[in-house]
């Protein structure tokens, strides 16, 4: 099953010089490519797009704050059950409960600064794809 789902290296993989280690985790699976790839500062449009369903959510703010704070590295990834795959490298949004060997629990200690996001379902990855990616078909 050949998929397709938007990543997001957030602001503070890009901070931390994470890029190319995780970029090196989510390559490195067999027959995964990255189809589009571009570093971009997030503006609050599409961050509220993005974010919609969270609106009132007490960390909204603080993440849109955060998610606008630097350049993000936005990508597109295809391949096999990719959509789940990437979840499961990241591991869980809580990066003390995310187990090592994932790139939230390798990485990560605090919820709101967890390095990743990446498409939760087939829904999610078309709409976050065409908001991120609407030239692509
Ligand atoms: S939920 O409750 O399952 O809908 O939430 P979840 O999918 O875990 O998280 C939705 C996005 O909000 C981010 N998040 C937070 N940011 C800051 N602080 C806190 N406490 C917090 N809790 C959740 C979480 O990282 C998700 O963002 P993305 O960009 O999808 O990773």
């Amino acid at each position: 099953m050949t998929q397709r789902t938007l990543v997001l290296l957030k602001p503070d993989s890009v901070r931390r010089g994470l890029v190319g280690e995780i970029l090196g985790r989510i390559e490195s699976k067999a027959g995964w490519t990255i189809a589009a790839m571009e570093l971009r500062t997030l503006d609050r449009g599409t961050l509220e797009q993005h974010y919609a369903e969270h609106e009132g959510r007490p960390f909204y703010e603080p993440l849109m704050e955060f998610m606008a704070s630097g350049p993000s590295v936005v990508m597109v990834v295809e391949g096999e059950r990719v959509i789940e795959g990437v979840r499961a490298l990241a591991g869980p949004t809580d990066p003390i409960a995310a187990a090592p060997g994932s790139i939230r629990g390798d990485f990560g200690t605090i919820v709101r600064e967890n390095l990743i996001h990446a498409s939760d379902s087939e829904e999610s990855a078309a709409r976050e794809l065409k908001l991120f990616f609407p030239e692509l078909d």
